[in-house]
């Protein structure tokens, strides 16, 4: 059984970022990410510190917006608007979840495609659904690196690839990106019928539906490989996936822990997305 590194994965790929931003310095290519946070919610605090050190380390500029939690809708698209006019700015941030008096959708959708990082804006999912270049949704984009990466000798190509969950940010670009690999996709979510039976037949399977450990032995075909995107607390405190871990691992080829796994990707695929946007911007 092969224990997918997802915090040595994503150090790696940081790494090869870090040595050809080097690079793009030497050319007098300086890549910049601006980072909005609104309000003062504990997690996304975490989560936009770890994206500005990401930055620090690879050798980025970024940019931060810590805005107030009652600054208005207007404001901050006044400032979405200002940064997508600014020629030394390749990407744009708006951590989520916003305040509730703001409408996440019309922030996404305000910014330019072309400096999406998260690959949220309407247009880059439908670029990512024709095959056209654009930007992927961090999360699913990590998980390729973690297959890819993680088990090198294994092809996607023609594997049945079955992912349970359907969300925008997951499952839906999951499904697609797993197609430009050659796999066989299934989507299953919460009204699948008979979802053990359609999970027992995937040599992939990808969990993302955000209960504890829920993906038990009995969904998965010996020798699958299984990646777990969920993060869920269990009743004393401790951050536990959907599939459970203890005896999946048992029949699994190969399988990502949580933590460790998936989650350390997200921000390598950002840093990844900025990277690409400065490379498209200074072309
Ligand atoms: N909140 C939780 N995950 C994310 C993410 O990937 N991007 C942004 N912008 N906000 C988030």
């Amino acid at each position: 059984m092969t224990l997918i590194d997802g915090k040595a994965i994503s150090a790696q790929i940081k790494d090869e970022l870090k040595v050809k931003t080097g690079e793009l310095k030497d050319k007098g290519i300086e890549v910049t990410l601006a980072v909005i946070l609104v309000g003062e919610d504990p997690a996304s605090q975490v989560y936009v510190r770890n994206k500005k050190r990401a930055c620090e380390y690879i050798g980025y500029r970024s940019l931060s917006y810590e805005l107030p939690a009652d600054t208005t809708q207007e404001k901050l698209l006044e400032l979405v608007e200002e940064l997508n006019g600014r020629d030394d700015v390749d990407g744009i941030l708006v951590q989520m979840p916003l305040p509730k008096h703001i409408d996440e959708k019309a922030v996404i959708e305000a910014i330019s495609p072309d400096k999406d990082v998260d690959g949220f804006h309407p247009v880059n999912v439908g670029r990512l659904c024709i095959g056209e270049e654009g930007f992927v949704s961090c999360t699913p984009a990590g998980v390729i690196q973690l297959i890819k990466r993680g088990c090198p000798d294994f092809d996607i190509t023609g594997k049945e690839c079955v992912i349970v969950g359907r969300s925008n940010i997951v499952g839906k670009p999951m499904a697609l990106l797993m197609l430009r690999e050659n796999a066989t996709v299934t989507v299953a979510h919460s009204r699948t019928a008979d979802l053990k039976a359609v999970c027992k037949r995937a040599d992939i399977i990808i969990a993302a539906v955000g209960k504890a450990g829920m993906i038990t032995k009995d969904y998965v075909k010996e020798g699958a490989v299984v990646i777990d995107v969920g993060i869920n607390r269990t009743e004393d405190g401790k951050l536990c996936g959907d599939v459970k871990f203890d005896e999946v691992s048992e029949i699994a080829a190969a399988i990502t822990p949580v933590p460790g796994g998936v989650g350390p990707m997200t921000i390598a695929m950002l840093m990844n997305n900025c990277y690409e946007a400065a490379i498209r911007h200074n072309r």
